[in-house]
C-alpha cells in the first residue's frame, strides 16, 4: 500500500508534485490554517505530515490522535511547536529545514538592523503624515552601523550567517554561544563574550538562538538595563525569549535606543501592541525567510525528508534519533 502524507497548509507546488510522484497525499489547500479537529483527522488516516511552526501544535493530542503518523515534516528551523520528547517516545520521527532558509533570515536580520538604526520606518511615516517641516543637523538621528560593535547571541547557522554579513560593514564581532565556536572565530575574529558582557559591549545585539527552556524569557528588564543607551537590539528568533513589556519599558526609557523584531510573544501581535506605539521599534509579521526561493527550497526539503523516511531512507535532516 503506498504511503499517505497529508499537507497541512498550501505550499509552493514543486512540493506537492514530489509527494505526488512517490505517495498518496491529502492536502489543505489554502493560506488559512487546517482547522485543529481537520488536522488531527487527516493525520490519523496518514503516515506523515508536513506541517508549519506557526500553526500545527505536535503534542500528545496529536499522538494520541494519529498513532499511525510517524513523521513530522516541519517546514521550519524552529520546532518549539513540537514535543519532541514525547515524538521520540513513540518512535515519531521530527525534521526540519535547516541550511535552505540561513541566507534569507540572515538577510531580514540585517533588514531590520538597518532599518532601526537609521529610523527607516519612522522617516517613512513623517513624510506619509506630512509631518517633515524643517530640516536641520540633528534631524532624524540614527546609530552608525560601520564599525560598530556586533553581538550575535546563538551563532549556529543563521547567527554566523549574521555575523558575516557584519564583516561588510567593518564591524568588530562578539558572540555568545552555548560553547564556543572556534570556526567563527577563527573564520571572522569573532570574540566569545559571557551574555552580560556581551550586552554592554556591543551597539547591536542580535538574538538568533533557538526558543528552548534556557531561552525563554531570555531578555528582561535586567538584560536591557545592561546595554548602551545607544544599543540597538534585533529579535530574529522567537517573541518568547524576549519579555514584551520589558522591552517597551525599556524602549521609553531610552536604554536600548531601539529595537527591531520579527516575531512576537502571541501571533499574529495586534495593531495594540505597545511596542507599534513607540517611534524606536520596528517590527515585521515573522517573515524572515518569506522569500519565494526560500519557501520553495523550504517545502521541497521538507516533502524529501517525509518520502525518505517513509521510503525507509534516513531523513536528510533530522531532529529527533529514532
Ligand atoms: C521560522 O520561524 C522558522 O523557524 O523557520
Amino acid at each position: 500500500m503506498k504511503k499517505r502524507i497529508y499537507i497541512g497548509r498550501r505550499i509552493p507546488q514543486a512540493a506537492v508534485d514530489l509527494i505526488a510522484e512517490h505517495c498518496d497525499y491529502g492536502y489543505w489547500n489554502a493560506l488559512e490554517p487546517c482547522p485543529r479537529d481537520v488536522f488531527l483527522a487527516e493525520a490519523a488516516q496518514s503516515d506523515a505530515v508536513i506541517t508549519q511552526s506557526v500553526s500545527e501544535k505536535i503534542d500528545l493530542e496529536f499522538l494520541n490522535a494519529a498513532p499511525r503518523c510517524k513523521v513530522v515534516a516541519q517546514m521550519a528551523v524552529g520546532y518549539d511547536n513540537v514535543d519532541v520528547p514525547a515524538c521520540t517516545a513513540r518512535g515519531v520521527q521530527i525534521t526540519n529545514t535547516p541550511d535552505v532558509l540561513t541566507e534569507a533570515t540572515a538577510d531580514a536580520a540585517w533588514a531590520l538592523l538597518m532599518a532601526t538604526a537609521r529610523r527607516v520606518v519612522s522617516g517613512h511615516k513623517l513624510i506619509q503624515e506630512n509631518r517633515w517641516g524643517m530640516w536641520h543637523p540633528f534631524f532624524q538621528l540614527g546609530q552608525d552601523v560601520h564599525g560598530a560593535t556586533l553581538g550575535v547571541v546563538g551563532a549556529g547557522r543563521i547567527g554566523s550567517a549574521i555575523a558575516r554579513r557584519g564583516k561588510g560593514f567593518n564591524m568588530p564581532i562578539l558572540y555568545h554561544n552555548r560553547r564556543p565556536s572556534p570556526e567563527l572565530e577563527a573564520s571572522l575574529g569573532a570574540q566569545y563574550r559571557a551574555l552580560d558582557d556581551l550586552l554592554r559591549e556591543a551597539d547591536f545585539v542580535v538574538m538568533s538562538a533557538p526558543l528552548t527552556s534556557e531561552t525563554r524569557g531570555m531578555f528582561g528588564a535586567r538584560e536591557f538595563a545592561l546595554m548602551k543607551d545607544t544599543a540597538v537590539f534585533i529579535n530574529i528568533a522567537r517573541g518568547a525569549v524576549m519579555q514584551e513589556k520589558a522591552l517597551y519599558e525599556a524602549l521609553k526609557a531610552g536604554r536600548p535606543w531601539a529595537a527591531g523584531s520579527d516575531v512576537y510573544e502571541v501571533e499574529p501581535t495586534p495593531a495594540s501592541n505597545p511596542l507599534f506605539t513607540l517611534d524606536n521599534f520596528v517590527g515585521t509579521p515573522h517573515v524572515a525567510s518569506a522569500t519565494l526561493p526560500t519557501r520553495l527550497a523550504m517545502a521541497t526539503l521538507a516533502a524529501r525528508n517525509a518520502i525518505a523516511v517513509l521510503s525507509g531512507k534516513p531523513p536528510i535532516t533530522p531532529v529527533n534519533k529514532i
